[in-house]
């Protein structure tokens, strides 16, 4: 089940948040404790007002919540509440059998026994949701992971603790993949928030549903992600998922954020992993593990995409492949013959190599010049500092900003503040955050022809798509 948290002031706000995202959730959960005081009194008239099931929970201050108030005023809102059908309450599980429990029990209504550490996982994680179990409860423990080692004890859980009914979450930024996969963690369902400006670690029910389709996700489902740190913003799970789903491939493509790639490999292992994408700043790292390597891998030294063969991890570069294809006709033509690459790092090198494998003639630009050397060295080119950008105005077809000046927020910033160009250079930047970049306004201005980050972006995930399938990227995808 999805499970939508609701965080409204009155009852009709909650009632309407639930319609405009009824299509992706299957239950609710009404935080009485964000209702105003007089709303609170009020909370049993909530699940008529609904069509889903709901969860009546008053949480307290201790546990998240907002609800200040003593033990016996919180008893007295939660057995009014409780005159409404709810399908289950909220109780803590260092709560001694109450009045609550015994109406609760009374009507039917299922008891989820919780327990929060926002510090992180306890050690006696296990036995409290077996005790909470043992009384024909659901368990419910939201703890929060630091690192991705926590996150696969989260998982074990799911094995240790098989058959039990429980609710296990993740929370905070290290715990998305739990929600997630929610499924692979044994629990019954996740919460989502309903808006797009959330909390770190909570993830939308509409992207729940329909992006991650992760109410059905099954052990049959194959695991594919992204690692990088951070790696929040990356849009390559709005690629690869509805290509999945476009040729019903029973397949799921989510964000996980590393902090120690050996941990990742445990945990890939341990999910069965059948393939990731490498961000910064994994390119390099990552190749220790891998038992295979392409000879672009090789040869650039950097790798973004990883494939499970039998028996091992195999590392690929893409992107190289996806610089390349805005730009390929141009190079076939000649109507590219020489190229300036501003920047010396990771991304630099793959596309020095590719431009360099293609016979373009290349000139690195860099703030540090031994950077820029080390790469012009291993591709036999040229280069040169950041300060010397002018000399090269009029002298390329080509330009390509490969650095990180511009990238959002700082869009107002360009690496060549000031080089002049003529009209004729095609001007790529890789960044595709935003689209327009500072370097790319100023050369649309001069007439130049512009090439964007998110060409390269969607051309890079394609080739990955036939690396993780066996299948070409589907010519038309939907995210519905
Ligand atoms: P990536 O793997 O994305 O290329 P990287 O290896 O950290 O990332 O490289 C970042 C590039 O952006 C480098 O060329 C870096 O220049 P230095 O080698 O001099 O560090 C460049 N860069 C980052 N911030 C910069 C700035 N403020 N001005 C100029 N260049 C900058």
């Amino acid at each position: 089940m999805i499970c939508l948290t609701l965080s409204g002031s009155t009852l009709m706000e909650n009632a309407e948040t639930i319609r405009s995202n009824r299509a992706y959730i299957d239950a609710a959960e009404l935080r009485v404790d964000y209702l105003n005081e007089d709303e609170q009194k009020k909370a049993s008239l909530f699940p008529a007002m609904v069509d889903i099931p709901v969860i009546l929970t008053l949480r307290r201050t201790i546990d998240g919540g907002r609800c200040g108030l003593s033990e016996r005023q919180r008893r007295s809102i939660l057995l009014s509440a409780l005159e409404g059908d709810f399908a289950y309450v909220d109780i803590e599980d260092d709560i001694k059998r109450s009045d609550v429990e015994d109406k609760a029990r009374e009507k039917g209504v299922k008891i989820i026994r919780s327990f929060h550490d926002f510090s992180g996982i306890p050690d006696d994680i296990y036995s409290r949701i077996y005790k909470a179990a043992e009384k024909g409860d659901i368990a419910k423990a939201a703890v929060t992971p630091h690192s991705v080692a926590d996150l696969l004890t989260l998982f074990h859980v799911s094995d240790e603790l098989k058959g039990i009914d429980k609710i296990i979450i993740g929370m905070g930024e290290w715990g998305v993949a739990s929600r997630i996969l929610y499924k692979r963690c044994g629990s019954m369902l996740t919460f989502a928030a309903s808006g797009t400006a959330v909390a770190p670690g909570q993830v939308n029910a509409r992207d729940l549903k329909l992006l991650y389709r992760a109410d059905r996700i099954s052990d049959r489902t194959a695991i594919y992600g992204v690692i990088g740190n951070p790696v929040y913003h990356s849009t390559s799970p709005q690629i690869h998922n509805p290509g999945f789903h476009a040729i019903n491939y029973d397949a799921v493509y989510l964000p996980f954020l590393v902090d120690n790639i050996r941990s990742f490999f445990a945990l890939a292992e341990y999910l069965k992993m059948r393939g990731f994408s490498v961000t910064i700043p994994f390119k390099t790292q990552v190749l220790m593990f891998l038992g295979r390597i392409s000879r672009e891998v090789k040869q650039i030294g950097s790798c973004n995409t990883v494939v499970r063969v039998p028996g091992m991890w195999k590392g690929y570069n893409t992107d190289y492949y996806g610089f390349l294809s805005p730009i390929v006709r141009d190079i076939e033509s000649g109507r590219i013959k020489s190229a300036l690459v501003i920047g010396a790092g990771g991304a630099s090198k793959a596309i020095v190599w590719a431009l360099r494998n293609r016979g373009v003639k290349v000139t690195i630009l860099n703030r540090t010049l031994s950077r820029a050397a080390d790469i012009a060295a291993l591709n036999f080119c040229e280069f040169d500092t950041l300060e010397n950008a002018k000399k090269y105005e009029g002298t390329v077809d080509l330009v390509v900003q490969t650095t990180s000046v511009g990238l959002y927020p700082d869009f107002d910033l360009n690496p060549i503040e000031g080089f002049r160009f003529t009209g004729r250079e095609i001007v790529y930047d890789i960044i595709y955050k935003p689209r327009m970049t500072k370097i790319l306004t100023e050369a649309e201005k001069a007439g130049c022809t512009l090439h964007f980050g998110e060409e390269m972006l969607l051309e890079q995930g394609k080739l990955q798509f036939e690396m993780f399938t066996g299948y070409h990227y589907p010519k038309s995808v939907s995210d519905e």
